[in-house]
């Protein structure tokens, strides 16, 4: 059990409210200040560099390269769009819930240091929002490959026109589909990168990498997130690091009900009681008020680490 202040804004990934707009083309890169954006970039990399969030000379080069702010929607504020632990979303489902972000930039930066890129490799991004798919180009090159999924068409759609319009478009492939199946027709794969809360593994992730291939996938287990690097030796994968984080939840074959409730603290917040899988969680009844106690069904033995409270 745990509690979380946000229901798809996941815990460990802080993310700006922001409403989606429609995906047209008028989404496309604005020309704000370029001195602005390049000075809050450079804030940026300091603290990536000083938080030891980056730590190679390629990926440092990849951020230095890639323009951030034109990927995230129209009037999100250039500091916003620079928060090295900031996701800013996208679209929003119908409950509020994030569904699609750019994801943090510390978060991209360690991914990408975790699967050990290299010029002219070939990569499968899992989730797209154009602006890791750029940061990814850039570090294969002119010579590799990178190709990006998502189940949504709309964010296919933002991130070609993002991707063309930023000049990243003819060196990425967007793919629209359930990432379950992986992306047959382009493998096998240097890399997989997922970005999206998996749940589990499909084999097509793994069967689609080639040998001595990174797998770099958020996995969510005992209700936290940790994002796993795996290296595929032979019909196994062998994990080489891990990274806490949060992401936005798997959609498609692979998706899980995680049980919740909803609940209103005493400052009269919301709050959702949140249970792991096969947790037991029923529904409180409706019109709770500050102050109000109800079961939730969980003993929570003394003897464990309080762990559970962000
Ligand atoms: C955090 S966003 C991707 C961020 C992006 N990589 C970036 O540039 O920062 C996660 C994306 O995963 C997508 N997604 C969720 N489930 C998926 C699935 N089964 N197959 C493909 N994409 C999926 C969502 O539509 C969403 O756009």
């Amino acid at each position: 059990m745990r509690l979380c202040e946000h229901r798809g804004a996941a815990p460990g990934e802080p993310v700006a409210r922001i409403r989606v707009t429609p995906v047209t083309a008028t989404d496309s890169p604005r020309t704000p200040t370029a001195n602005s954006a390049r000075a809050l970039r450079d804030a940026m990399m300091d603290q990536l560099l000083t938080d030891g969030k980056i730590t190679s000379p390629r990926v440092e080069h990849a951020f230095r390269t890639v323009p951030r702010h034109e990927f995230v929607p129209a009037g999100t504020a250039l500091e916003a769009a620079y928060d090295a632990y900031q996701a800013v979303v996208t679209k929003t489902g119908e409950q509020g819930a994030a569904i699609s972000s750019v994801s943090a930039p510390f978060i991209q930066a360690r991914m990408i240091e975790q699967a050990e890129l290299r010029p002219g490799m070939s990569v499968l991004e899992v989730g797209s929002g154009g602006c890791n798919a750029a940061l990814l180009a850039e570090m294969v090159g002119p010579k590799g490959r990178v190709v990006t999924i998502d189940i949504d068409p709309e964010v296919t759609d933002r991130a070609s026109i993002l991707l063309d319009a930023t000049g990243y478009g003819g060196r990425v492939t967007v793919t629209l589909a359930d990432a379950e199946q992986g992306a047959p027709e382009f493998a096998p794969f240097d890399a997989v990168i997922v970005t999206a809360g998996a749940w589990d593994i499909p084999p097509a992730w793994r069967e689609q990498l080639a040998d001595d291939g990174r797998l770099v996938v958020p996995l969510r287990m005992n209700g936290i997130t940790r994002v796993i690097a795996f290296r595929r030796e032979a019909d196994h994968l062998v994990s080489t690091s891990a990274e806490v984080a949060g992401f936005v939840a798997m959609q498609g074959a692979g998706a899980r009900h995680e049980p919740a409730v909803s609940l209103t603290d005493v400052q009269g917040r919301r709050v959702e009681l949140c249970f792991d899988e096969g947790g037991t969680g029923e529904p409180a009844p409706a019109g709770r008020r500050p102050g109000d106690r109800a079961r939730c069904g969980v003993v929570r033995r003394h003897d464990r680490p309080r762990r559970l409270v962000r």
